[in-house]
């Protein structure tokens, strides 16, 4: 354990992380934040818990989290959240690619809306945003981390758009890793059940899903916040590899 008077690991650093306001991505910002770090939120809709989380983390510590509001589904989104954050802290070590769009799409009445909107979320703004930070990662040897998913490998029934473009993200990941070497490592988190999506599973699903799983329980968006904390700081070494958070589940 470091002494009392040393500084945090994350002190100085500045975060940004898409769909930070609630579920996982809050717990994540409230990590990264408690290691010292000074984050960007960036919201959809969800003003209301972006500016609640804000304001309870700058009253622990002053000018720490600032807020940004974008689609990521507007090509201007990604420069201006990595101007947002420069402009609040004046720099970018850290960017978290964690919002997603999730819910089913049956073949046979897959919808242009819903292959825009889910590959949109899911992928296409990662890799903009990716681009837009490269800059940015590069000058404070950086890193990018994404939020993939267990079904990026195996298919989840019923959802096949957004396996796709999970199984996009991790080779974004991989490939990223690649050309954006040696100054910023990229890696992914792909969690298993961590958080009930809130809509379309019921208790038998859950049980049955728990019941596929090595160690018999669901996690917490905790792990996820972790594992991220373990990327950023503890893994010098560590680039294109996604690390299953999943409670034995992909086994
Ligand atoms: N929960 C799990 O057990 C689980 C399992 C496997 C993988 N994951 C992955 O882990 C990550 C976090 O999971 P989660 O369940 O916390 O995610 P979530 O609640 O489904 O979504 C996170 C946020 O993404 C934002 N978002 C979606 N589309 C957007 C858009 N077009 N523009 C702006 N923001 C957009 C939303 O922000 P606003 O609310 O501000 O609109 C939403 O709150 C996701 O990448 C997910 O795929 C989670």
């Amino acid at each position: 354990m470091p002494a009392h008077s040393d500084p945090l690991p994350l002190e100085h650093h500045a975060v940004l992380i898409t769909g930070g306001a609630r579920r996982v991505g809050a717990q994540v910002v409230r990590t990264l934040h408690a290691a010292g770090a000074n984050v960007l939120i960036h919201y959809g809709t969800s003003a209301a818990a972006a500016r609640a989380l804000a304001a309870e983390l700058n009253g622990m510590r002053g000018a720490s989290v600032a807020v940004g509001q974008a689609d990521l589904l507007d090509p201007d989104a990604p420069e201006s959240l990595v101007e947002a954050t420069v402009g609040a802290f004046g720099r970018l070590d850290i960017l978290i690619n964690n919002a997603s769009t999730f819910y089913p799409t049956a073949v046979g009445r897959i919808t242009v809306d819903e292959w825009d909107d889910l590959i949109g979320s899911n992928l296409k703004a990662p890799l903009f945003l990716c681009q837009a930070a490269a800059p940015r990662l590069r000058a404070q040897r950086g890193l990018i981390i994404n939020i993939v998913d267990i079904h990026a490998l195996r298919p989840l029934k019923g959802h096949p758009v957004y396996s796709i473009a999970k199984a996009g993200l991790a080779m974004l990941t991989r490939s990223l890793a690649r050309e954006l070497g040696p100054d910023i490592r990229v890696n992914g988190i792909a969690p298993g059940p961590v958080l009930w999506a809130e809509h379309d599973l019921d208790d038998s699903m859950k049980r049955d899903i728990v019941a596929r799983t090595a160690l018999k329980r669901s996690g917490s968006p905790q792990d996820i916040a972790r594992t991220a904390l373990f990327l950023i700081r503890d893994a010098p070494y560590i680039s294109g590899q996604i690390i299953a958070v999943d409670g034995g589940r992909s086994i």
